[in-house]
């Protein structure tokens, strides 16, 4: 049995999550662009991450693309975003951005992201900020227009519970 943890991030906290997880399990983290494409099919247990940007799913396309190679095998996805814990929120990502068969497939771990406006690109920063501008609730609109950091360490351990559970009933290597 083989498994490794596959990701695709942007601004670093999905890497993290992916790298920590990685760490705990004692997996391989690869390139979602150059090793995976080839080498899907050899894996049982694949451990993919992604952040949500502008309600979509930085893997949506991916993900779709892969689907049927992704339904024969263990898939737990963690989504990172600004919405963990919102169950619509968590409800309407998961519609918006897995097939069905996927959805009902894998295990999905919403955990919480990060906000860092000085690093975010000109492009980003003004959707954030118009973005936070039609938000109605006061402290969420007050979080997005100053940014938050919401990665912690120990949001992966369900993660990594449900996967060192796997390996036990599956024998990974
Ligand atoms: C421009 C922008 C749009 C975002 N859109 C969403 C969104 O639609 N829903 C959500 O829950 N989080 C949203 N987020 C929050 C990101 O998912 C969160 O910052 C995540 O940690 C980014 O991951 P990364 O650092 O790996 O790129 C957005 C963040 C930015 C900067």
């Amino acid at each position: 049995m083989k498994a490794a943890v596959i990701y695709k991030g942007k601004y670093g906290s999905t890497a993290q999550y992916a790298k920590w997880i990685a760490e705990a399990l004692y997996l391989s983290v690869l390139d979602i662009d150059k090793e995976v494409a080839d080498h899907l099919g050899e894996y049982d247990l694949l451990i993919i991450g992604s952040p949500v940007y502008f309600g979509n799913l930085l893997l949506k396309h991916w993900l779709s693309k892969n689907k049927n190679l992704l339904l024969k095998r263990s898939i737990k996805l963690f989504v990172v975003c600004g919405s963990a814990g919102n169950q619509q929120a968590q409800d309407n990502i998961i519609r918006q951005n897995l097939h069905v068969d996927l959805a009902k497939s894998c295990e999905v771990h919403f955990l919480p992201g990060r906000v860092d406006m000085s690093k975010l690109s000109w492009f980003d920063r003004l959707m954030i900020k118009a973005a936070a501008l039609m938000q109605k609730d006061r402290q969420k609109r007050y979080m997005m227009m100053r940014g938050y950091d919401a990665v912690k360490r120990e949001h992966v351990n369900p993660l990594i519970k449900s996967a060192l559970h796997y390996a036990n009933t599956e024998k990974i290597v």
